[in-house]
């Protein structure tokens, strides 16, 4: 298979396959049962959470489990409103549109889909000047889920048009290691229970990066071994391509040291911190900083990012006395 097929075949396709966000997903359940006992469409869903935890996926699942058609595409990638109204008109009854990314939906666009969402109904505009008039087209009764990784850039008039709002959670280890587990099998790639939990442990909570480590992983051991992922084959993999035990790699190493060293451990500024290390600071927002946050390496304070002890301590250093 292709890159692209094997990844996509990791993907699960239903609600039964689909491992961890337990309460995301039985509550989805629900809601997709009523809806499709009542033949209507399921309420718009807006799925937020991190990077990598599984929104695409989730709404995939979502379509598939309705038994309908959905159709993909970002906020950014809808331009103006007659792109939305290309996409909302060529939707059958029932249809998921998914946006991903839909904290960055231009401002026209989105007063677009207001009427759309509440009402199933597209205002159009004809003609110009004082010829121009407007008028309202029905549209077929759809499921909007939005993905973000940033609810709180929602405008609210949009968030308030959610009908179900769900906050996806960091895995746990345990799950962590049945995904890569699950994906070694549709890989056909044999590895010991304890390299899979050792996988999952470093993958920071995110589906996405324990597969990517898995794969790499699988390609040490295809050259350097015999093909089986054992503990040991796995833990000198992860020190090769250098991620940590608690998952941490060479860009949050970087950071957490950036911090300690030239800002005497912070509070420093998000944007000063992305100069210094040469990131994003868009990047180290929505990637890096909410699981260092999450273990406890990172405090927001209102003057900017700090360092904790526990860091400190993570990286073989000393936390300062007397911080205040
Ligand atoms: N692969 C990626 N994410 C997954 C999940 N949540 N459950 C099962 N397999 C996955």
């Amino acid at each position: 298979m292709e890159d692209q097929a094997v990844e996509l075949s990791l993907r699960p396709r239903f609600l039964a396959e689909y491992i961890g966000q337990t309460q995301a997903k039985e509550n989805l359940k629900i809601y997709i049962e009523a809806a499709k006992q009542r033949k209507e469409a399921l309420d718009h869903v807006l799925l937020y959470g991190p990077p990598g935890l599984g929104k695409t996926t989730l709404s995939n699942i979502i379509a598939n489990e309705l038994g309908v058609n959905i159709r993909t595409t970002s906020g950014p990638a809808i331009e103006r409103p007659g792109d939305l109204a290309a996409l909302l008109t060529n939707l059958q009854e029932g249809d998921v549109l998914f946006i991903d990314e839909i904290h960055r939906l231009h401002r026209t666009v989105e007063e677009v889909l207001y009427p759309a969402m509440e009402d199933f109904a597209l205002d159009i505009i004809i003609g110009k000047g004082p010829s121009a008039r407007s008028v309202r087209l029905d549209l077929p009764p759809f499921t909007l889920i939005g993905a973000t990784t940033r609810a709180g850039l929602l405008s609210a008039p949009l968030r308030d048009r959610f009908g179900v709002v769900s906050r996806l959670e960091y895995y746990t280890n345990d799950e962590l290691s049945f995904i890569v587990s699950r994906a070694s099998d549709i890989l056909e790639v044999p590895i010991i229970g304890e390299a899979a939990a050792e996988i999952g442990m470093r993958s920071r909570g995110t589906p996405r990066i324990a597969n990517r480590l898995l794969k790499r992983v699988r390609d040490f051991a295809q050259v350097k071994g015999d093909g089986v992922i054992t503990l040991e084959m796995a833990r000198m993999a992860l020190q090769m391509i250098q991620v940590d035990e608690l998952g941490l790699d060479e860009v949050d190493h970087k950071m957490l040291r950036s911090i300690v060293t030239n800002f005497r451990g912070g509070p420093v500024g998000l944007d000063t911190i992305a100069a210094t290390i040469g990131e994003e600071s868009q990047t180290i927002e929505d990637v890096y900083e909410p699981y260092l946050l999450q273990i406890g390496f990172l405090q927001r304070t209102p003057r900017g990012r700090a360092v904790t002890p526990l860091a400190y301590r993570h990286l073989g250093m000393e936390p300062p006395e007397n911080r205040t």
